[in-house]
């Protein structure tokens, strides 16, 4: 029997949870894994509130703070299905025909009214503007041309297709899925977006879409083809389901992996436990991981799930690679109405909006709207259930620090949120701060609605949420960089620690999931490689760390 080996995971969000699911399950039993959550629960990102209803007390409503809706396409999306599954979650599934309205439907905003997009690729070729470019365009990078090169997604659409493009379409769906800026993201990192038009025409913060950023990878080949052998039945999934969600929320995922860990007595969950520091010991290779008011834990290896920056602050060396890339905030608006009282006249998934539209009328930094009521229309019970119109407003991402700066601008007395920013002290009264941020943001989302929806009657429940550094945005030379920090973490931790989560590889919670399970599975069949005695055979090289397939994007 091989020695004991203790792995740890930092960070209980989807991608550590998911990477500590995957290695329970598939990990021998000498194989012992302990994960380190920071906050008193699971999840990260993934939150869901269930609140009573005032007006029907029989009843009650969902609200989402983080992520909203998942993508069934791609090797990903089926990779997640697969989990939810296992899990023994296909009752409680919320899904969204194609054949729906908040399939077709999705609109951008600008010119001062809501314009449909294009709902499927052939839609997208037939529309004069995208059609013939587009494709070439595609066709091009997909060949490799500028393989070795990165670019921004603004110079990139705007040597291809002019100006103009970048900036409605295009910048509205970068809205949509990093809350970022078109003249500022990798367009490596994000093209897949663009060529795939029809799988990827959305968001991944307003929930509309996301799927994996770029070109299939030969793991991803295989991996299809052996969730398809256990699964036969999820082959045509996608071909009727639009997108899913749960009916009490997305959050029900990473607590039935909290639970299902809890339950396979193959690993301990500390809450409350945030790592301070790692000290790597080379000579007995162990890693000596400090927690805050805890005893220190040693382990084997590490598997970081944790925010790049934060672990850059964890690690004996500086990898400036993981400090490259700044995360935005983004003020999540859930806004809920009376159905007798407020209707959309145009129902669908929602609604995004150019970058060149919040320079003109949209001062406040909004990116879109999602119209949930529509999209998960099964989410509220009771005698709650189709009495509201559910709204959720997301603001900020790249404009949220241009918003507070501009306070100056916007002191109006008629405006007591930017007012009170203005006026309030950073350090000393940072609640009174963060109460004038809310109602800045709340005022502004409720103006925005009435304006583009027009919807006058005031939503009788206003919740705001407001994250800070919650998407990574993947600058120009992103690949590049994970490459460097792929060599740089085999050359420095000798294999004691590998990397996963929304910072590296793909921000949608498909792409978190599908990365843990590749490391898991990596490291795993290391450990079985060394102890049939193969270790001698391959050398230091051959350790995991999460970034291999940085190489084959
Ligand atoms: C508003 C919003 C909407 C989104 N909408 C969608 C959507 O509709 N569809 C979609 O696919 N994706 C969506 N995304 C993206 C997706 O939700 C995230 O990318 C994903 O949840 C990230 O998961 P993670 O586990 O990598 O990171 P996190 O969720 O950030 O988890 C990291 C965990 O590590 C813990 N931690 C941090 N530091 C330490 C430490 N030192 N020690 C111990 N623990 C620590 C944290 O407490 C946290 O629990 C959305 C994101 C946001 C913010
Ligand atoms: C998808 O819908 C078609 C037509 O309604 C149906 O024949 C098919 O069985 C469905 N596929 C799945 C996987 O549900
Ligand atoms: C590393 O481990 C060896 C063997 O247990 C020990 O002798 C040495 O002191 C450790 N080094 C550090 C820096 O703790
Ligand atoms: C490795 O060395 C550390 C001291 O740095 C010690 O605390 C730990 O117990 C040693 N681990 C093993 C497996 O010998």
């Amino acid at each position: 029997m091989a020695p004991r080996t203790h792995i740890a995971v930092l960070g209980g969000g989807i991608s550590g949870l998911s990477v500590a699911w995957y290695l329970a399950r598939i990990s021998p039993p000498n194989v012992a894994i302990t994960l380190l959550e920071g906050s008193k629960r699971t999840g990260g990102w993934l939150h869901s509130d269930r609140i009573n209803d005032p007006l029907h007390p029989d009843g009650s409503l969902l609200l989402e703070r983080g992520p909203r809706s998942l993508r069934p396409q791609g090797v990903s999306g089926l990779n997640t299905l697969e989990m939810t599954k296992l899990l023994g979650l296909e009752r409680d599934l919320e899904l969204v025909p194609k054949t729906s309205l908040a399939a077709k439907n999705r609109y951008i905003y600008s010119h001062g009214k809501l314009h449909m997009l294009p709902s499927s690729l052939s839609g997208a070729l037939t529309h004069p503007l995208l059609a013939p470019k587009l494709v070439r365009a595609g066709l091009d990078l997909v060949k490799g041309s500028s393989k070795e090169d990165d670019e921004s997604i603004e110079s990139f659409v705007t040597r291809r297709f002019g100006k103009g493009m970048s900036d409605d379409l295009i910048s509205a769906m970068v809205h949509g899925i990093y809350a970022g800026d078109v003249s500022k993201l990798s367009v490596r990192s994000t093209f897949g977006m663009l060529y795939h038009l029809e799988k990827e025409y959305g968001s991944v913060i307003l929930g509309l879409l996301m799927g994996k950023g770029s070109v299939e990878t030969p793991w991803d080949q295989l991996l299809k083809e052996r969730i398809l052998k256990g699964m036969p039945e999820l082959k045509t999934f996608d071909e009727n389901v639009s997108i899913y969600s749960f009916k009490d929320g997305l959050e029900t995922l990473s607590k039935a992996l909290e639970k299902d860990l809890r339950d396979s007595g193959r690993i301990s969950i500390h809450l409350d436990s945030p790592v301070e520091k790692m000290d790597f010991n080379h000579s007995n290779k162990t890693v000596k991981i400090s927690i805050k008011d805890q005893e220190p834990v040693q382990a084997d290896m590490v598997i970081s799930a944790i925010t790049p920056r934060q672990l850059y602050n964890l690690l004996p060396h500086s990898h400036s690679e993981l400090i490259h890339n700044p995360s935005v905030a983004v003020a999540v608006v859930n806004m809920i109405y009376r159905a007798d009282q407020a209707r959309l006249a145009s129902p669908g998934f929602g609604y995004l909006i150019p970058k060149s539209e919040n320079s003109a009328v949209n001062h406040q930094g909004l990116l879109g709207v999602v119209f949930d009521s529509c999209s998960a229309p099964t989410q509220d019970q009771g005698s709650s259930q189709g009495q509201t119109l559910k709204l959720t407003a997301m603001m900020g991402g790249h404009m949220f620090d241009d918003v507070v700066a501009q306070s100056s601008v916007h002191d109006t007395d008629d405006d007591s949120g930017m007012t009170m920013i203005k006026s309030s002290d950073k350090m000393t009264n940072s609640n009174g701060r963060e109460q004038a941020l809310k109602s800045f943001f709340e005022k502004a989302a409720k103006d925005a609605v009435k304006r583009h929806l027009q919807i006058d009657s005031p939503p009788e429940i206003v919740k705001v949420h407001i994250h800070r550094e919650c998407i990574p945005q993947y600058l120009v030379g992103h690949l590049q960089r994970m490459q460097k920090l792929d060599e740089q973490l085999r050359k420095e931790y000798d294999g004691m620690l590998a990397v996963t989560g929304a910072g590296y590889l793909g921000v949608s919670v498909n792409d978190c999931i599908k990365n843990s399970r590749e490391v898991a599975e990596a490291i795993v069949s290391k450990l079985e490689e060394e102890d049939d005695g193969e270790a001698q055979l391959v050398g230091k090289q051959d350790a995991i760390t999460g970034l291999e397939r940085s190489w084959f994007l």
